[in-house]
């Protein structure tokens, strides 16, 4: 089958005046992976390749320009999984490092474990080559601002407050299915603003922010994090494609399902085993992409579906 690579740069109440990065990233992080993929690199690689795109990008709450905690510092989370064998490597708690994705992926193949945190996620990057950064250097005018915004209101999760300055999500993440039909996902985030120390939310945690499964497909997750950890909103689309659902079906019942039980929104992007794609957000919007035949398919409002040739 011809590869393909889907990416998303998170749902939320994305405010007018960062559509259009968020637009251009989601597209360069779709045409960065789909070239890996076209020139035979697997979909490990092409989903890595993808959310480092966006974690260098201050449009994206990852790696550069992730939301900031209580005390005003950078705390992010990864995760990536592979469908072949389910293997998973994910991270979190992180401070000083430029590519968490990056440490997620050595987490999947160096690791005899499948998550690690804080201290003991440094420790293993730095055992395995990378290098910190000042946590500083990670904070973007925009993520103080929306913690300033956070603290008036101190609300998490609701949509109708924060419009000129997304403050609650924004998570990116990668689906792609290579050459041979192996599928991978990974997932990578700042969290939410105001978050307390030390909070975890649902993208390390896999089966609600991450799933990837061979025979059925391959799901990352965006929105808030409490909910989609609670509904295990990755796994729980991927059981409904089990269950005989198309991909554009289960990412909406799912989706819908997890607003209407826990009243909070999320966005979702899947891959079936046979390349059929399916996006949906409860949020105002979500940028997502993905290239097929030549040409870009991608979108950030709601129904929203433009295309222009890819070159
Ligand atoms: N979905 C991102 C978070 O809530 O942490």
């Amino acid at each position: 089958m011809d590869p393909i690579v889907l990416v998303h740069g998170g749902a939320g109440d994305i405010p007018d005046s960062r559509v259009a990065g968020k637009l251009r990233g989601s597209k360069m992080a779709a045409a960065r992976a789909h070239r890996l993929l076209q020139a035979g690199g697997s979909a490990l690689e092409a989903v890595e390749a993808a959310v480092v795109v966006m974690e260098e990008d201050e449009s994206f709450n990852a790696g550069y320009g992730s939301v900031l905690n209580l005390r005003g510092e950078v705390e992010m989370e990864a995760s990536i999984m592979r469908g072949s064998d389910l293997a998973v490597g994910a991270v979190t708690l992180v401070k000083d490092f430029k590519h968490p994705i990056s440490i997620a992926h050595r987490v999947l193949t160096d690791s005899p474990h499948s998550l690690l945190g804080a201290e003991g996620a440094k420790i293993f990057a730095l055992e395995k080559g990378f290098k910190t950064v000042p946590p500083e250097s990670l904070i973007s005018q925009n993520a103080r601002d929306a913690l300033n915004k956070f603290l008036e209101h101190r609300e998490f999760g609701r949509t109708e407050i924060g419009a000129e300055h997304e403050g609650g999500v924004g998570t990116v993440g990668a689906v792609a299915i290579d050459s041979t039909g192996s599928i991978a996902v990974a997932t990578s985030t700042g969290g939410m603003s105001g978050k307390a120390v030390g909070r975890i939310g649902d993208t390390p945690q896999i089966g609600s922010g991450t799933y990837a499964d061979d025979g059925v497909g391959g799901v990352s997750t965006t929105g808030h994090g409490e909910s989609i950890l609670k509904y295990c909103l990755a796994h729980s689309i991927v059981k409904l494609m089990e269950g005989g659902l198309d991909a554009g079906t289960a990412t909406k019942t799912a989706v819908n399902g997890m607003t209407k039980r826990l009243n909070n929104t999320a966005g979702a992007i899947t891959l079936s085993k046979s390349g059929q794609v399916g996006v949906h957000f409860s949020s105002k919007r979500m940028s997502w992409a993905y290239i097929r035949d030549g040409k870009y398919y991608y979108g950030i409002e709601q129904g929203e579906v433009l295309s222009e040739k890819f070159e």
